[in-house]
């Protein structure tokens, strides 16, 4: 069997890393192929005993002077103790600089101690650390935009909901007493056929009026039935009150986070106010289905053909959806119908 000492040089040959010795001097004594190519020479001749300090680095990248007295790599012939590093710039024949992570090992020779490099260029290496980083800043920043977009839309509801309540328990109150009140007073009056009582019956009409208008209001504001009785009840109510024929299918949900069921039902609320006003359609199918996360699906038979990043509208469903970590799906092939589709993760 040969002797692995017959065989060394081979391998220095051919392995991919640098090997490189200096003597106790810093001169280069040997370098293997690889370290002859890192640096752009041809021959390890042109190497072999040049000064192994004044060849990697003469100076600094940026000009300043580099003395030896101050290289990391000559220590661990003074102090037998190997060194590594990851912040090194190699100059290379040409002059170009490079980032270089090296290992510096003490090595006894015949004149004294020496050391033995490997090192290799890490341009490679910083462009994906940098990579990396860039990705993971953006991810950040992507996450924390989403997480103010959500704080925003939450108090956007929360408002929201105060107002309808405050509208109801209070402008809609006082519009019922006052009805009330005027009803009362026309009872009061025994002959229908007074200006007087023409006028209170007139007053009593706008009162009315004005209760359904304030209810209506209140109602597109936030519905009072969603924050009572959940999802499905407000929209098989938007639904029924749908101008064209809607039917709402699903299973029976749990109440879900608030934040959950009003993100879902202004998704449903404004796909069906344009399904309405956009589609021409004679039938509009709901769906609601709870599973590891709540699936919405707004579909009508209407003429489809929605384009691309169409409207506000549609814009503003999906960045509602995103900020609760969702997805928004529209299909619309012209003549075809449309279908919106959102899937809304449900928090534990
Ligand atoms: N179900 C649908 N069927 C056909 N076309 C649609 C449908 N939904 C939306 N569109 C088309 O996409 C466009 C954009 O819709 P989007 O909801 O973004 O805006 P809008 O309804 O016109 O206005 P906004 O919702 O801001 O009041 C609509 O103007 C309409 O042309
Ligand atoms: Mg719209």
């Amino acid at each position: 069997m040969q002797s692995i000492q017959m065989v060394l040089p081979a391998i220095l040959d051919s392995v991919s890393q640098v090997v490189w010795v200096v003597d106790h001097q810093g001169r280069i004594l040997y370098t293997n192929p690889a370290g002859v190519a890192a640096l752009g020479y041809d021959d390890a001749e042109e190497l072999v005993g040049l000064s192994s300090h004044e060849t990697l680095h003469p100076h600094r990248p940026d000009g300043t002077p580099f003395p030896a007295s101050e290289c990391p790599m000559l220590q661990p012939a003074t102090t037998g103790i190997p060194a590594h590093g990851n912040d090194e710039w190699f100059k290379r024949r040409d002059g170009s600089f490079f980032p270089a992570s090296w290992w510096a090992a003490p090595i006894d020779l015949r004149e004294g101690r020496g050391v033995v490099y490997s090192f290799f260029d890490a341009t490679e290496n910083r462009e994906l650390e940098r990579a990396r980083r860039e990705r993971d800043a953006a991810r950040i920043r992507a996450d924390e935009s989403r997480a103010a977009q959500r704080r925003i839309m939450q108090s956007i509801e929360s408002v929201r909901r105060q107002t309808a309540r405050d509208l109801h328990d209070g402008a809609q109150q006082r519009l019922v007493s006052l009805l009330i009140g005027l009803r009362l007073t026309r009872d009061l009056l025994p002959d229908a056929a007074t200006d007087a009582a023409a006028l209170l019956d007139q007053a009593v009409t706008d009162a009315q009026t004005a209760i359904d208008e304030l209810r209506e209001l209140a109602y597109g504001v936030y519905p009072s039935v969603l924050q009572a009785k959940g999802l499905m009840a407000a929209v098989e109510s938007l639904a029924e009150r749908c101008a064209v024929p809607t039917t709402v299918e699903g299973e029976y949900l749990r109440r879900l986070p608030v934040e959950v069921e009003s993100n879902a039902y202004f998704v449903i609320a404004e796909a069906l106010t344009n399904a309405v006003k956009h589609a021409d359609a004679s039938h509009i199918r709901i769906r609601i289905e709870l599973g590891g996360v709540l699936r919405i699906e707004v579909a009508d038979d209407g003429i489809g053909g929605v384009a691309h990043g169409a409207g506000s509208g549609l814009t503003g469903l999906g960045d509602r959806v995103s900020a609760f970590d969702g997805i928004l799906v529209i299909d619309s092939p012209p003549g075809r119908g449309t279908s919106v589709r959102a899937e809304i993760p449900v928090p534990e």
